[in-house]
C-alpha cells in the first residue's frame, strides 16, 4: 500500500493541512516527522474549522493512527491544549500517539527564543518565539529532554534541573535578563507530564507495524523547502529538515518505505519572518492579495508577505525532494485580479538564473523575470471540476506544470475539504 509525503514546496502554509486531510480519507495513518508548533495547520470540514499545531492534520478521522514522530519537537502544554480543543469538539483523540524520542520544548527554549531574536535586532530570523531553534539546538548538542524522559518523573526533576542551571546562565551573563525559576516550573510541568503518558509510544514499531500490515500512510510536511535548514534561504530558516529526505530520519523509517512525493504549493506565493524574496508584491495588489487570501498566520497572526508565483523556487523544490506532483491551492483567491504575472527566471548582474541560488546574497539581488498570462474572474469557490475552471485559469494552472516540470494533480477552490479538484 503506498506511503505518501506530502510537503510544502514554497514557504510554508501553502495549505497542507488541507491536502492531507482531504488524503487522509483513504489513509490509516498520518505521520508529523519534523518541527514543531511553529507549524499551524487549518482544516475545515462540516462547517467548522481546525487550526492544528502539533497534532497530525489527520486526527478528524476517528480510525486514523496520528503519530508525532522522533524528529519533532514537542511543547507538552501546546500538546495537551490541543488535545482539549479537540475533545471539547468531539474529536476522538485516542489513535494520536507521541514516540518517545521526541525532544521537548521547555519554558527556557521559548525564552533563550526571544531573547536571542531580541539580540539579533534587526538581523532577527522573524521566528515564532516558540522556541523552535533552541530546542534542536539542545538535541544537537546533546543536552535535550526526550518524551522518555520527560515521562519519567525523577528524571525529568533532575534534568530539569540541571539544565536551567546552564540556560539561566546565558540568559543571565549573556542577555542580562533575570533567571527563571526551578519551582516557578517543575510542578506544572510535572503535571503535564502525567498526562502525557498515555499518548507516549515507540511510534518507530507502530509506523514499520502498519507498513507491515499493508496500511496506508501519510507523511505530513510541516513548514517547507524553503525554510528547510540546509536546502532553504539560510540563516532565514526553520531548524529542522522539511524536504522530503527529512521524513525517514524524523519518523524512524527507511527512503525505501516511501512511494510517492507531493508537493503543495499556492497559486502565488507568501513568506512570514524575514529574508529576501524575489516576487514580493509591495503594492496595491500585493495588499489584495492578503486581504482576499487571508494571509495572516495561523500561529502569530502576523500578515504575510504576499508575491507572485515563483516557478525558481517550486522547480527548486521538485528537484530537492523528488516531488512526483504538486497540488496548487488558492487558485480562487487570484480571481478579478486582472493580469496574473508568474516569475519564470532571475535576473542576477544581467546574467539569467534557471536554478535557485545557494547564496542568499545572490538571491538578495535577483530580479524576478516575468511572463504575463490574462486574468480570469469569478467566484470558482463552488466549481465542482477542473474542466468547469474558467480557461484561463486552466491555462495558468498548466503553465505551472510546464515551468516547474512537474504534473499538478490537485487545484484548490477553497478552504474546505470538499473544495478542490483532481486531476
Ligand atoms: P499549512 O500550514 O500549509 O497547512 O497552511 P495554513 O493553514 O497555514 O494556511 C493556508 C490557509 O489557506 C488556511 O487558512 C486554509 O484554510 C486556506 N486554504 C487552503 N486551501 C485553500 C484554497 O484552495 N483556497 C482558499 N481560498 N483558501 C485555502
Ligand atoms: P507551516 O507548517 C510559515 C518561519 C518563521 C520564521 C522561520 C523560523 O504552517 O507551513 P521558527 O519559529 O521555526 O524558528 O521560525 O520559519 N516558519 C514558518 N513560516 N509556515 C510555517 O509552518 C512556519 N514555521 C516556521 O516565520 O521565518
Ligand atoms: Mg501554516
Amino acid at each position: 500500500m503506498p506511503s505518501k509525503v506530502v510537503m510544502g514546496a514554497q514557504w510554508g502554509d501553502e495549505g497542507k493541512g488541507k491536502v492531507i486531510d482531504i488524503l487522509a480519507a483513504k489513509s490509516q495513518v498520518v505521520v508529523r516527522s519534523q518541527g514543531g508548533n511553529n507549524a499551524g495547520h487549518t482544516v475545515q470540514a462540516g462547517g467548522e474549522q481546525y487550526k492544528l499545531h502539533l497534532t497530525p492534520s489527520g486526527i478528524l478521522y476517528p480510525d486514523t493512527l496520528c503519530i508525532i514522530g522522533n524528529g519533532v519537537v514537542v511543547d507538552p502544554k501546546v500538546l495537551l491544549e490541543e488535545i482539549d480543543m479537540l475533545t471539547s469538539r468531539g474529536v476522538d483523540v485516542s489513535g494520536l500517539k507521541v514516540d518517545a524520542r521526541a525532544h521537548v520544548i521547555l519554558p527556557y527554549h521559548i525564552a533563550l527564543d526571544g531573547l536571542s531574536e531580541k539580540m539579533r535586532g534587526k538581523g532577527e530570523i522573524g521566528t515564532t518565539g516558540r522556541g523552535i531553534g533552541p530546542c534542536y539546538m539542545d538535541k544537537a548538542e546533546r543536552s535535550g529532554i526526550r518524551m522518555h524522559e520527560f515521562l519519567d518523573e525523577a528524571t525529568f526533576r533532575r534534568r530539569f534541573k540541571e539544565n536551567l542551571a546552564v540556560k539561566n546562565m546565558f540568559i543571565e551573563k549573556v542577555y542580562g535578563e533575570k533567571p527563571l525559576k526551578y519551582e516557578d516550573y517543575v510542578e506544572e510541568y510535572v503535571g503535564y507530564a502525567k498526562r502525557l503518558r498515555p499518548f507516549m509510544a515507540d511510534c518507530t514499531v507502530l509506523l514499520h507495524d502498519a507498513i507491515k500490515a499493508g496500511k496506508d500512510v501519510l507523511f505530513e510536511g510541516a513548514q517547507a523547502t524553503l525554510l528547510d535548514i540546509d536546502l532553504g534561504t539560510y540563516p532565514y530558516v526553520t531548524s529542522s529538515h522539511p524536504v522530503s529526505g527529512g521524513v525517514c530520519i524524523g519518523s524512524g523509517v527507511g527512503p525505501t518505505v516511501i512511494d510517492e512525493c507531493i508537493g503543495v504549493v499556492k497559486a502565488y506565493t507568501t513568506r512570514v519572518g524575514k529574508g529576501p524574496f524575489p516576487t514580493e508584491l509591495f503594492d496595491a495588489t500585493g495588499d489584495l492579495i492578503r486581504e482576499r487570501g487571508g494571509e495572516f498566520g495561523t500561529t502569530t497572526g502576523r500578515p504575510r508577505r504576499c508575491g507572485w508565483f515563483d516557478a525558481v523556487i517550486v522547480r527548486f523544490a521538485v528537484r530537492t525532494s523528488g516531488l512526483g506532483s504538486i497540488a496548487v491551492n488558492k487558485i480562487d483567491t487570484l480571481a478579478n485580479l486582472g493580469d496574473i504575472k508568474l516569475c519564470t527566471g532571475y535576473k542576477y548582474r544581467g546574467e539569467l538564473l534557471r536554478d535557485f541560488p545557494y547564496s542568499l546574497d545572490i538571491l538578495a539581488e535577483c530580479e524576478p523575470v516575468y511572463e504575463t498570462l490574462p486574468g480570469w474572474e469569478g467566484d470558482l469557490g463552488s466549481v465542482k471540476s477542473y474542466d468547469e475552471l474558467p480557461a484561463n485559469a486552466k491555462r495558468y494552472i498548466e503553465r505551472i506544470e510546464e515551468l516547474c516540470d512537474v504534473k499538478v494533480s490537485m487545484v484548490g477552490v477553497g478552504p474546505d475539504r470538499t473544495q478542490i479538484l483532481e486531476r
